[in-house]
């Protein structure tokens, strides 16, 4: 039987193609109280084989993102909207989206991070429930309701359009620049504040 402990998913076959195509269920990593929440599409293979989102050269980039903001991948959460590795690398079909939409709704409750950074179009688009041009929308936030509260969503490029478009690399830098300063924002208080 399917079944979130947690953060995660066991037994899941909601999916047919994608039980068919994954090697496993690629769960998000991190601290379960983190105040940024990153949010990818979907495990590629490098995922799928070593269990964790964004370990291949697209990790490679959110890896060098977050240290130049001063950030390490500990320090953030790291999840997908759908995890299961599709066929191919395809897009998730919008009933692969929905499918998992209730574990990924149940991280965000769990985790109930300051900020959710979308990394590309696919989440962006699931998050905000709209078109998104995510070149152009990059760096730019959003209330969402999501199960109920609302959340405070930041738009950014997918890491892997930086390798092919330089010019996407500092869109990329900035946004997660401008994440780190949100979510320290929204933490712990300053001394100057008494
Ligand atoms: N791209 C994604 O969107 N997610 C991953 O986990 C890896 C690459």
């Amino acid at each position: 039987m399917e079944h979130m402990d947690d953060l995660s998913v066991t037994g899941c076959r909601r999916c047919e193609a994608l039980v068919e195509s994954r090697s496993r269920i690629v769960d998000g990593v991190g601290p379960a109280d983190a105040d940024l929440l990153f949010v990818g599409e979907a495990p590629g293979e490098q995922e799928d084989q070593g269990g964790e989102p964004f370990v291949g050269r697209s990790g490679d980039v959110l890896d060098d993102g977050l240290r130049d903001a001063g950030l390490a991948r500990a320090d953030v959460r790291i999840t997908n909207c759908v995890r299961c590795r599709p066929p191919e690398n395809r897009d998730p079909t919008s009933g692969e989206l929905a499918n998992c939409r209730p574990y990924l709704e149940r991280e965000i409750e769990i985790v109930d991070p300051e900020v959710i950074v979308t990394l590309g179009k696919v989440p962006g688009e699931h998050l905000l429930g709209r078109d998104l041009a995510v070149t152009n929308e990059a760096g730019s936030i959003e209330d969402v309701e999501i199960s109920g509260t609302t959340r405070r969503v930041l738009v950014c490029v997918h890491p892997a359009a930086t390798l092919y478009d330089r010019s996407q690399r500092e869109t990329f830098e900035s946004t997660i620049e401008q994440a780190s300063e949100l979510a320290g924002d929204g933490g712990q208080a300053e001394l100057g504040d008494f």
